[in-house]
C-alpha cells in the first residue's frame, strides 16, 4: 500500500494559526497534508457585521487545546514525532495571535521541538505546496482575505518575500462583507455574493475600478470608493422606491473588484518577467476570480495556481507548510521569548532568534545551517529548561 504520511524523511511539522477568527492546527509532512483542523469562532461575530478581537481571542483560548489533539488524532502521529512547531507570529490581531505563539511555546517546550514564527502571509503562499507541489520560485502571489489584499514577489518563501503593492484603505474581503452588509445579506459576504452573483449581471451597472487611470499606483488597490458607489446606488434605489436587484448589484460588484484584481497581478507578472502567479487568503476562493483569473494568465502565458478553497481561508496547515519548508531548508528556529506582532512586516517570512542568542535545540535530526547553534544535539537539557523563566513562555 502507498504511505500516504507522506515520505518518512521530510520534515513533520505542526502548524497553529490564530490571527483572526479561525483556530487552526494543521499537520504536514514536508508537501502532504496530514491534519487540518479547523475551529472557527465566525458564527461569534456574525451578529457584530465583523470579527470582534475580545471574542476571537476567548474563542481561540477554548478551542486550542481541543483542535490540536483533534488535529494529532486526524494525522495519526504522536506529538513527540514532530520535527517543528510553527506557528502565526503575526500580523493579525494581537490579543488572537498571544493565544497561539503561548500555545505553540508550551507545546515546543515541553516536548523539546524547535519553534518557528512565521508570518501569516507567507503562509498563504506556501500553502500551495499541499495542493500543487513545490513552488516555483519566484511566483508572484495575489493575497485577498478580510484583512489583505497584497501583490507580493517571492523569490524564495522562507527568506525573501517583497511587497510590490496592497490596498490603501479597505481589503477586497472587507468590500465583499460591507456591501454583503448595506445589501442585508449576512456576514461574511463573500461566500453570499459569490453565490448570488450566478444569477446576476455582471454588466449591468458598471462599478468604478479604483487605481486603474494612467497615474495610479500600478500595483496598489483601493475599494473604499467602489463600496460607498455601490452602497449610493442602493440608497437611491430604495429612496425611488424601487426594488434592489440584488443579483445584479452583486454580480456587478463582484465584476468590479474581480476585473481589478486580475488586472494588476498580471501586469505585476509581466513587468517583473515572472511567470508563475498564485493567488491565496479567503476572497480566492470567489468562483468569479478564479474563471477571470485563469482566463487571464492562459492570455498572458501565466501559470496559474490557486489552492482549493479550503487552504484560501485561514488555517493551521499554511502555518505548518510555511514551517515545513523553514525545517527543510534549514532556517534558523526562533527563541523562546518569540512574541506575537500585529504588524509584522511581510518582507519577515519567519522570526529567527537574533543572531548570537541563546537558541533551543533541535532533537529532530535534520540538518541546520546555524548561526548561533548552543551546541545541544538531542533535546533539551535540564539546565537549559531551567534558564527559561515561565514569564518568557507568556511573553
Ligand atoms: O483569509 P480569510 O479566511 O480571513 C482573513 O484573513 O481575513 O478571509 C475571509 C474573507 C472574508 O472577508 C470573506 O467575505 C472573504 O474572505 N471570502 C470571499 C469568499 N469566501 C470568503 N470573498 C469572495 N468570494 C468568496 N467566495
Ligand atoms: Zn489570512
Amino acid at each position: 500500500m502507498a504511505d500516504v504520511s507522506g515520505r518518512r524523511d521530510e520534515p513533520l511539522v505542526l502548524g497553529i494559526e490564530t490571527s483572526c477568527d479561525e483556530t487552526g492546527v494543521g499537520i504536514v509532512r514536508g508537501h502532504t497534508l496530514l491534519a487540518d483542523a479547523v475551529a472557527s469562532s465566525v458564527d461569534e461575530h456574525a451578529r457584530f457585521g465583523g470579527v470582534v478581537p475580545e471574542v476571537a481571542s476567548r474563542a481561540h483560548l477554548e478551542a486550542m487545546v481541543p483542535t490540536i489533539q483533534r488535529a494529532l488524532k486526524q494525522a495519526g502521529v504522536a506529538a513527540s514525532d514532530l520535527d517543528g512547531i510553527a506557528v502565526t507570529a503575526g500580523p493579525g490581531l494581537s490579543g488572537a495571535l498571544l493565544v497561539g505563539v503561548s500555545a505553540a511555546k508550551a507545546y515546543a517546550y515541553a516536548l523539546g521541538k524547535p519553534l518557528y514564527g512565521v508570518n501569516h502571509l507567507a503562509s498563504h503562499i506556501c500553502v500551495d505546496q499541499l495542493e500543487h507541489g513545490a513552488l516555483h520560485e519566484p511566483t508572484m502571489a495575489l493575497l485577498v482575505s478580510g484583512g489583505h489584499s497584497s501583490l507580493l514577489l517571492a523569490p524564495d518563501i522562507t527568506s525573501d518575500v517583497r511587497p510590490l503593492g496592497s490596498t490603501i484603505d479597505d481589503a477586497a474581503g472587507e468590500a465583499f462583507d460591507k456591501v454583503a452588509r448595506v445589501l442585508n445579506l449576512g456576514f461574511p459576504g463573500g461566500p453570499v455574493i459569490d453565490r448570488i452573483a450566478r444569477d446576476g449581471d455582471p454588466d449591468a451597472i458598471r462599478f468604478p475600478r479604483g487605481l486603474t487611470g494612467p497615474r495610479d499606483a500600478a500595483y496598489d488597490f483601493s475599494f473604499s470608493g467602489l463600496k460607498t458607489s455601490v452602497a449610493r446606488w442602493i440608497e437611491a434605489k430604495r429612496a425611488a422606491g424601487e426594488e434592489v436587484p440584488v443579483a445584479d448589484v452583486s454580480a456587478s460588484f463582484q465584476e468590479a473588484v474581480v476585473d481589478v484584481l486580475t488586472r494588476k497581478a498580471v501586469r505585476a507578472c509581466k513587468d517583473n518577467g515572472v511567470e508563475h502567479l498564485m493567488i491565496g487568503g479567503g476572497v480566492a476562493a470567489n468562483s468569479r476570480l478564479r474563471a477571470m483569473a485563469e482566463h487571464r494568465c492562459e492570455d498572458a502565458g501565466i501559470v496559474l495556481r490557486v489552492p482549493r478553497p479550503g487552504l484560501c481561508t485561514d488555517n493551521g496547515a499554511m502555518v505548518a507548510a510555511l514551517g515545513a519548508e523553514m525545517v527543510a531548508r534549514g532556517r534558523a528556529a526562533s527563541a523562546w521569548d518569540l512574541s506575537a506582532d500585529s504588524s509584522l512586516p511581510v518582507t519577515d517570512p519567519h522570526v529567527p532568534a537574533p543572531p548570537g542568542a541563546q537558541d533551543h535545540d533541535h532533537g529532530d535530526g535534520h540538518d541546520h545551517d546555524h548561526a548561533h547553534g548552543d551546541g545541544h544535539a538531542h533535546g533539551h537539557s535540564h539546565d537549559h529548561f531551567h534558564e527559561l523563566s515561565k514569564d518568557n513562555l507568556y511573553s
